[in-house]
């Protein structure tokens, strides 16, 4: 591993000021490059992309909703270098769709069917996993290999195996693996981990609204097996009357359409489809060096929405994975290997069987944040886990066996008292201390009500500053929470916690809103993508330097997304304070919390603002820190197919872009014009 030096923490750039441009705006002496977009070929033969509605062939193109993504270096001779600035493999999530963009005039019947076989298989095709070589032509002059032999898509039809405690389990069989040993493709895939040993971990999110699933607990779309099936399908959500897009309506017998309709539509096993959406809310594996490898859904690591998977490893010391779960009121989890980690382990050529040795034998936790500033890891484990008690609309569950645990994780997580958080999203590790912070993005009045806060997730109030016809009650700009765990090992049972930041719009005086201390040249809202830059540099100057991406609704009548670079300090450099909320009634209340030290511009400040109703997720940055590739994702969602409310990135350095001109999501260089180190 590399050796940690620190430079006097220093932010050298001139902060960008908050705007609703249609372009992304950096800092005066840096370069924005648009590279891959929505729709651009990864392979020889496919077209140019018209981006007008007709392209096909997704299976070999850039997918949609670019999300997380990694940078894995590679050598002249195509293999893994980890040191390399010049080439690599950028290794993206694509978690969804601006649908109406996909199609000529929008998409055919979306919202019930019956949908056009197509248009559904171009829209599957454009989820998943892209794997797309990008190469420096000279002084960072980025671009990549539309033909390149290493290119890859992974989609909701790539095969899987299921690996870890829950592989096999009855609950994973389908007709596609009747011995629930192989899954089938992967969904909604959000942010991402990276392992020691160069792979890649994309998380499964939103996966349940795919599938068609009644929960009503009566009439023809439940053929439930058990009172607690019912309990399942309610925790996770599965309870759409169509599932996203509709998929399952398409005139096929095939079954990658008709898995999307997840009940039993006859008398063989072959028509029974109550196991598909137990193929999905998995963290998947998958070695971006070997385009032929099978990717393994490793199900030790929970069943949730998985927004991502941080991985912490030091040699010598247990490995662990720290994930949120994110929806309102869910949890925080870590996953804590069996085995300790070695340097050669990752080193190791046979990347994958190192997930099998670090990731699928272990123990999962789910995170209980005390009011004193302490907190602990609940053990996953059979046996050690209660009865979940029964609630308003569902009997008490009790788990069969481990796999039923993992599949089940947020019931366990219920029936051992976690901590219900305010939209867990990205969990990244300071490499300096240790530490891990993790992004909670917002909260709505219903799900954090004025006496429902906690020391962890303290917030109650309005932001009237928002847009209007929003709720604004709750905790409508989030908080970035951050552990230390107990002798700085990452198996430890506990921890010591504080809030980092608060979101806040800085014109906002109200008392418990702007607790750290924001500026018009650092406010933000709605944190969510969350990276330390990489320790190393060619000069050996290391700063522990983090970054903020924004999901934003409270300020976006006032700017787009954005980012921000951060020099954070360390748990326990602020200090106990009590807050008093206020709800909509007029009633108060007071909560305690833990607030680190106030954040200065010297210490936080906003370096990029994306455009028109983007979101800035995704980042990753060259060995050297000279370039840093961020992702935009969705910009112009809310626009139509004729009259796009964005037109980025053909804006981008162009002022006379075409205003028919369909958006897309992309990722950008950013690199300094003096060739020099990004932030500093
Ligand atoms: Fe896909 Fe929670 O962001
Ligand atoms: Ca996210
Ligand atoms: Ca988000
Ligand atoms: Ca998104």
């Amino acid at each position: 591993t590399s050796t940690v030096r620190v430079s006097p923490a220093v932010l050298g750039f001139a902060a960008v000021a908050k705007n609703l441009n249609d372009v992304v705006t950096v800092p005066a002496g840096y370069t924005v490059t648009v590279l891959t977009r929505l729709g651009d070929p990864l392979a020889a033969g496919v077209s140019a992309y018209s981006n007008n509605g007709t392209d096909g062939d997704f299976d070999k193109r850039i997918g949609d909703h670019g999300d997380a993504f990694a940078f894995y270096g590679l050598s002249a001779a195509g293999a893994r270098d980890d040191n390399s600035n010049t080439r690599g493999l950028m290794v993206q999530n694509h978690e969804n769709l601006s649908v109406q963009y996909l199609h000529p005039n929008g998409p055919t019947n979306v919202s019930s069917g019956p949908r056009p076989q197509a248009e559904a298989l171009k829209e599957m095709m454009a989820h998943g996993v892209s794997i797309t070589e990008y190469v420096d032509a000279g002084n960072r002059k980025w671009g990549y290999v539309p033909n390149s032999p290493l290119n890859r898509r992974i989609t909701p039809g790539t095969q899987m195996q299921f690996a870890g405690a829950a592989a096999a389990s009855a609950m994973l069989r389908t007709a596609y693996s009747p011995d629930g040993t192989r899954g089938r493709g992967t969904i909604n895939n959000c942010a991402h981990g990276v392992t020691p040993w160069a792979t890649y971990l994309t998380a499964e999110e939103n996966w349940a609204g795919y599938f068609r699933r009644d929960n009503s607990g009566s009439g023809t779309d439940n053929t439930l097996r058990s009172p607690e099936e019912l309990v399942a399908l309610r925790r996770y959500g599965v309870n759409s009357n169509t599932g996203n897009y509709a998929w399952s309506t398409v005139q096929s017998a095939d079954t990658l359409y008709t898995r999307w309709d997840a009940r039993v539509k006859g008398a063989s096993a072959v028509e029974d489809f109550r196991n598909e959406p137990n193929q999905f809310g998995w963290v998947v594996e998958l070695d971006p060096y070997d385009p032929n490898s099978t990717p393994r859904k490793r199900t030790s690591l929970g069943r949730f929405g998985h927004e991502g998977a941080f991985v912490q490893a030091a040699a010598g010391k247990k490995l662990a994975v720290y994930m949120g779960d994110d929806a309102r009121r869910e949890y925080l989890y870590k996953f804590v290997s069996s085995a300790t980690f070695t340097e050669a382990d990752g080193r190791s050529a046979n990347r994958l069987a190192m997930g099998d040795k670090y990731l699928d034998t272990g123990t999962l936790y789910v995170a209980r944040f005390e009011a004193d500033g302490t907190g602990r890891w609940l053990p996953l484990v059979f046996g050690q886990v209660p009865d979940r008690p029964a609630t308003s609309n569902t009997p008490a569950y009790s788990f069969a066996d481990q796999a039923d645990i993992l599949i089940n994780a947020r019931l366990a997580g219920d029936a051992l008292g976690a901590t219900p958080m305010d939209r867990p999203e990205w969990t990244a590790g300071n490499p300096l201390t240790g530490e891990i912070y993790l992004t909670l993005t917002n909260n709505n009045a219903s799900n954090r009500p004025l006496n429902d806060t906690n020391a962890a997730n303290p917030r109650h109030y309005n932001d009237p500053y928002g847009p209007a016809n929003r709720a604004q009650y709750g905790n409508p700009n989030g908080h970035i929470i951050r552990l230390r765990e107990n002798g700085d090992d990452p198996a430890a049972t506990s921890f010591r916690w504080d809030i980092y930041l608060f979101g806040a719009d800085s014109a906002d005086a109200g008392p418990n809103v702007n607790l750290s201390g924001l500026t018009a040249e650092n406010d933000f809202s709605s944190p969510d993508g969350l990276y330390f830059s990489r320790e190393t540099n060619p000069a050996g100057k290391v700063k522990p330097l983090m970054w903020i991406q924004t999901d934003d609704g409270a300020l976006s009548d006032r700017t787009n997304n954005m980012m921000l670079a951060a020099m954070p300090g360390s748990v326990g450099d602020g200090g106990a304070q009590t807050i008093t909320n206020t709800g909509a009634d007029g009633a108060t209340a007071t909560q305690t919390t833990f607030v680190g030290a106030p954040a200065t511009v010297a210490t936080l400040r906003r370096f990029l603002v994306g455009p028109v109703e983007c979101e800035i997720t995704g980042i990753d940055t060259t060995p050297d820190g000279r370039t840093v590739f961020v992702g935009i994702q969705h910009p112009g969602e809310d626009g139509t197919p004729d009259a796009p409310s964005s037109n980025w990135p053909d804006t981008q350095g162009n002022a006379n872009a075409p205003a028919t001109a369909r958006p897309r999501s992309a990722i950008v260089a950013i690199t300094k014009d003096d060739g020099g180190v990004i932030a500093l």
